[in-house]
């Protein structure tokens, strides 16, 4: 194979307990004036207390935006933006999990660039660098510490829309694992799998031809040395702790190497993108208001079970990275089970009548679609989709076997 990597992440990358006392001086660089986004409950807990008091000791002015919500609707963008429009930050500082993250992404953006959200749904159509952003993650999950995309509610559509460019990554990460101690069980297993589907399906992503169109039209552009180097780490740490941090909370070492594992995962998907799993979630969170994490999770297993036939030596590597203790789609599939997700699609409460439409919905993510390592269409998506209803991964290596 070709030798062929990219990375592109966050300028400075701080990880381990106590890092959130960083910030102050890491924000001072930037300048004086900070506008600190988080939501009404990370406001509450004694790690946002860490990061305003380090900010206001190092003598900063800080304005707070607890505005964000869940899915960064168009009322929190504006309210936020119109704090920064008032306050003229000269840093932007995230503490929360990905839709904290996200919506501080789009209003260091629209900060910087003016306009309005859907300007910028057109990937790599961000036209400079944004406002020097500081992500601290509260969640092991989404990996948006390190990641060049924000996913936002349209205010016209209600529909999730991403926006893409490489100009969206923090700066600064600033991991304390100190900061997802207070997360909840139910949270910290729907994030902590979701982490999880970035390692695989960015480890499984497309190969494309290496060209310099390919890597500079947009920021995820397929399977590659780094990211691959990247997610087999992630998927390895996240594997250890996962079960055990669902379990137990206050586990700081399982709270360690979730964070680890998920921002690994989200410099490495970062760069190769994400594909089915997360293509499908769309459809299915739509249908059921389900979290995205529960969605990515549970369709995790049939993805891998769908794409073995195109990437057995892939799933031979995640085996050992995973440590396995057998077939590593039977592994993914029982880890969900043991941290509590639905059994299946039937089990949220979809018809088996509606999973044509959520295939044809589906197919509509065509850069998650065509990121998946074997083609895709709706008749094969709907397979998928009727593997999960069932709860039965093996209904695919049926179909992969008829094949061949
Ligand atoms: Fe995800």
């Amino acid at each position: 194979m070709t030798p062929f990597a990219v990375l592109r992440a966050p300028s400075q990358v701080l990880f381990g307990t106590g890092m959130a006392e960083a910030t102050g001086r890491v924000a001072a660089t930037y300048g004086r004036r900070v506008l600190l986004i988080t939501d009404p409950i990370i406001a509450g807990t004694p790690g946002f207390g860490t990061v305003e008091t380090a900010l206001r000791a190092a003598g900063l002015d800080v304005a707070v935006s607890t505005d964000a919500e869940v899915d960064v609707p168009s009322t929190s963008v504006d309210a936020t933006v119109a704090l920064g429009l008032e306050t003229q930050p000269d840093v932007v500082v995230a503490v929360g999990g990905g839709s904290v993250i996200d919506l501080a992404k789009v209003t260091a953006l629209l900060l910087a660039h003016g306009g309005k959200l859907s300007d910028y749904y057109t990937v790599n159509s961000v036209p400079g660098p944004i406002l020097p952003l500081i992500a601290l993650p509260t969640t092991a999950g989404t990996g948006s510490e390190a990641t060049p995309v924000a996913v936002i509610t349209d205010p016209d559509t209600q529909m999730k829309m991403g926006v893409a460019s490489s100009h969206l990554i923090p700066r600064d990460a600033i991991c304390d694992p100190m900061l997802t101690l207070g997360a909840p069980a139910t949270v910290t297993a729907h994030s902590g799998i979701d982490a999880l589907s970035h390692a695989i399906e960015g480890y499984m992503a497309a190969a494309n031809e290496p060209t310099a169109d390919l890597v500079l039209s947009r920021p995820q552009i397929g399977k590659n040395g780094l990211s691959d180097t990247l997610a087999l780490s992630a998927a390895g740490h996240i594997a250890a702790n996962l079960e055990r941090v669902v379990q137990n909370g206050d586990d700081l070492e399982a709270r360690s190497g979730m964070l680890y594992g998920s921002l690994l995962a989200g410099i490495a998907f970062g760069n190769s993108g994400v594909s089915t799993a997360h293509a499908l979630q769309f459809a299915v969170g739509a249908a059921t208001h389900t979290s995205h994490g529960l969605g990515t999770g549970l369709l995790l297993p049939y993805v891998m079970e769908f794409n073995r036939p195109a990437r057995p030596d892939d799933l031979s590597a995640l085996a050992i990275a995973m440590d396995s203790p057998g077939d590593v789609v039977e592994h993914v599939h029982a880890l969900g089970q043991r941290i509590g997700l639905p059994a299946s699609l039937a089990a949220i409460g979809i018809e088996h009548d509606a999973l044509r439409g959520m295939a044809e919905a589906s197919i509509g993510f065509k850069r998650l679609v065509d990121n998946n390592p074997r083609p895709l269409d709706v008749p094969a998506l709907e397979r998928i989709l009727d593997a999960a209803w069932h709860g039965q991964p093996a209904r695919l290596s049926e179909e992969a076997a008829s094949v061949g």
